[in-house]
């Protein structure tokens, strides 16, 4: 009854992860000692139990205050600052949570903005709040970020015009640093509720401060239960010894797979609402490792959909991939297969099985027919998605991130890279200083 990580079709030999080890427990004791590239923005290793406990409180005073008087939530972030949150909702939610009459949803209906610059989705958004009772969170740790900060400004006023200045206030969240950046100086000259990320927690790093748990705990998911299985990940993926400690197991294969030439990894679901846990598990890995030249290409296939599309290329492309599966033992609801008299479309060989159990099969078919093509399969076992059990994968993904990143010779909390077209689009707006 644990996360569990299988190897055994990845074509990585034993005496590989033999190899390898040495350069794991270095790169743990760099991590633990706090001596590795990025030290300062490692506050998230400790973070499930230093948590600011009475900032927490307020997280969920906060929520619960915004889940009785509002229909509609708006989380205004991009990057680090939305997909945690919305990985998290969206998978431990109901697939169709925004569309359930409110008696049947566990919050207010919620919708994400300030992650693009299309003034189709912003004004398509406008739309759907009319008449509504809302309330809006907007995180950005450098407070400075062009594409959350254009949505506030947007959404600020239309709160403002709706709502008058003083009752507005009451309505928006500010996540942000503790002193640095504009949203920080313009929370505080208007008076808005503010929440602080940590100046150690970097932004895809931050799902367990207030960036991830004010948004995850307003959809009514147990914000406690997920730290709990954070916190449990913590001591379970803090030992040094490769056997014992497989969160190092997963960055040590893949590390191994990249040296081989498996330039890319796709991480696969078989759950539609494990979406956004893959758009997270990109920008964690993308950003961290992907620098000076080097780093695994992190993609994502949705299956069984992405079989009748990058299935092909899967099983029959160029050999430079590897496979990352998530695969939930059990569903939080199951359908069963009744027998038909006439079984005129042929599927009574189905009867009393149950949808689950034929989705099992895809995978397990799925896997024995990749890894027969030649791509190395990872699995990462789950027995279900609940609180818990996220808790505990976000855990193991961001320090297995960490640990891949210093064997790859990256420095995994920065990200140099993002800036540069950020230069381009300024100067072409005519901002000052560009
Ligand atoms: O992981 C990161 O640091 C980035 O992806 C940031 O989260 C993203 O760029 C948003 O930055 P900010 O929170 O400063 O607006």
């Amino acid at each position: 009854n644990n996360i569990t990580f299988d190897y055994s079709n990845s074509f990585v030999k034993e005496h590989e992860i033999d190899y390898i080890e040495p350069f794991i427990v270095t790169s743990h004791n760099l991590l633990h000692e706090y001596k590795g590239q990025g030290k300062e923005f490692t506050g998230w290793i400790d973070l499930p139990k230093d948590y600011d406990k009475e900032e927490f409180e307020r997280i969920k005073e906060s929520a619960e205050k915004i889940r009785k008087d509002s229909s509609i939530f708006i989380i205004i972030g991009i990057g680090g600052s939305y997909l945690g949150s919305r990985a998290c909702i969206e998978a431990l939610n109901h697939n169709f949570y925004n569309h359930l009459p409110r008696d049947k949803r566990t919050g207010p209906q919620i919708y994400y903005v300030g992650n693009n610059i299309s003034s189709n989705y912003i004004a398509d958004l406008f739309d759907v709040i009319e008449d509504k009772d809302i309330s809006l969170n907007v995180i950005s740790k450098s407070g400075t970020t062009t594409e959350p900060a254009l949505a506030f400004r947007l959404f600020k006023s239309y709160m403002e015009d709706k709502y008058g200045k003083e009752k507005a206030k009451e309505r928006i969240y500010v996540t942000t640093d503790s002193s640095k950046g504009a949203l920080r100086k313009l929370a505080e000259k208007e008076g808005y509720n503010t929440f602080v990320i940590p100046d150690d927690v970097g932004g895809r790093y931050s799902i367990f401060t207030a960036v991830g748990l004010l948004p995850i705990a307003v959809s009514g998911i147990n914000i406690d239960k997920l730290l709990e299985g954070a916190f449990d990940g913590m001591e379970e993926y803090s030992v040094s010894t490769l056997k014992d400690n497989i969160c190092y197991q997963y960055a040590a294969v893949r590390n191994i797979l990249y040296s081989k030439g498996k330039e890319i990894e796709i991480l696969v679901n078989y759950e539609p609402n494990l979406y956004y846990l893959m758009e997270w598990w990109k920008q964690l890995y993308g950003e961290s490792e992907g620098k000076d030249g080097k780093g695994i290409y992190p993609a994502s296939a949705n299956f069984t959909t992405d079989l009748h599309s990058l299935g092909q290329l899967i099983q029959d492309g160029k050999r430079n991939i590897f496979e990352t599966t998530i695969h939930v033992e059990s569903p939080r609801r199951d359908i069963q297969i009744k027998e038909e008299k006439d079984n005129l479309d042929g599927l009574n060989f189905l009867s009393g099985k149950s949808i689950n159990f034929v989705n099992k099969k895809a995978f397990e078919g799925t896997l024995m027919a990749h890894t027969k093509g030649g791509v190395p399969n990872l699995v990462i076992g789950l027995p279900k998605m609940n609180e818990y059990f996220f808790g505990k994968l976000i855990y193991f993904f961001e320090k297995s991130c960490a640990i891949s990143g210093y064997i790859l010779g990256a420095n995994p909390f920065n990200q140099p890279g993002v800036e540069e077209y950020k230069k381009n689009m300024f100067k072409l707006l005519g901002k000052p200083g560009y």
